[in-house]
């Protein structure tokens, strides 16, 4: 696997002691100042928590309207627990969160922080059942395999099934330039190039080719792309409307 964009990229602290209290000064030095989330991070007692430090404040930009409301969280990706945990403490009790995972000792973590449910964010089936039984889902925060087909898979299952209003994050997407992701520079599954289709398709009143990617159409009202990390914003797209106000029409 390439790594070049990872090596090197591992925090190092210069006490162990002072390890949590540094990572925290390096996201407030960096991206600073960013809301309690982090707090969240760097306390987290549990088992590991493996987090990019600069997805925390892009949580809070996307994210800190939901906190302590009746939110309906799905993670795609459970590993060890540790983001289940902190997802709870940072949106509070009222939240509902799910997590998925195709790794069955993941079930370990059920009801601890959150719901786990075991099964692979490729199967449409699958992910149809659980925002079911949430009752729906607001926020969508795809840490699953990284695979570009599967991303695509999942988004357009999840996608339409987003609240108005919701939020779609995927992120560690430096996978798509990497070929056992499936991706690639040049490669066109390269989730990237569907981030293209995407934009067009917002602009569908400007051109001639139709709607590319027919799961979102019509419904994605923001696309926002960070360093590995893309957010969608879900609305009803309106076509765009202008007026001109002047004195005479008063
Ligand atoms: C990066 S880890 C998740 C980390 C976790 N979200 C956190 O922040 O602590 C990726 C997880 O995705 C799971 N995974 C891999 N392929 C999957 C698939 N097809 N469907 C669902 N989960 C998958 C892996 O078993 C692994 O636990």
């Amino acid at each position: 696997m390439s790594t070049r964009h990872l090596k090197g990229s591992k925090f190092k602290p210069a006490t162990e002691s002072g390890h949590r209290a540094q990572i925290a000064a390096d996201i407030d030095a960096k991206y600073g100042p960013v809301g309690d989330l982090v707090q969240f991070f760097v306390g987290h007692a549990g088992e590991g928590i493996n987090k990019w430090h600069h997805y925390l404040p892009l949580y809070e930009r996307y994210l800190c309207h939901w906190r302590n409301r009746p939110l309906r969280f799905l993670e795609i990706g459970v590993a060890k627990g540790g983001s289940l945990d902190m997802w709870r403490n940072y949106f509070g009790p009222d939240a509902i969160i799910y997590g998925i995972d195709i790794n069955p000792n993941c079930a370990r973590y059920n009801g601890v922080s959150a719901q786990v449910r075991i099964g692979s964010q490729a199967d449409a089936r699958f992910l149809e059942s659980v925002v079911e039984e949430m009752g729906g889902v607001d926020v969508v925060l795809d840490d699953g395999s990284h695979r570009m087909n599967h991303i695509r898979d999942s988004l357009a299952v999840l996608f339409p099934r987003l609240s108005l209003g919701g939020t779609y994050i995927i992120e560690d997407l430096h996978a798509a330039y990497w070929k056992e992701f499936g991706g690639g520079v040049s490669e066109p599954a390269n989730i990237f190039n569907t981030v293209r289709e995407l934009i067009d398709d917002m602009h569908v009143w400007c051109h001639d080719n139709g709607i590319s990617h027919a799961p979102t159409a019509g419904q994605v009202t923001g696309i926002h792309v960070h360093d590995s990390v893309l957010v969608l914003d879900k609305g009803i797209a309106h076509r765009p409307v202008r007026s001109k106000v002047s004195a005479d029409t008063l």
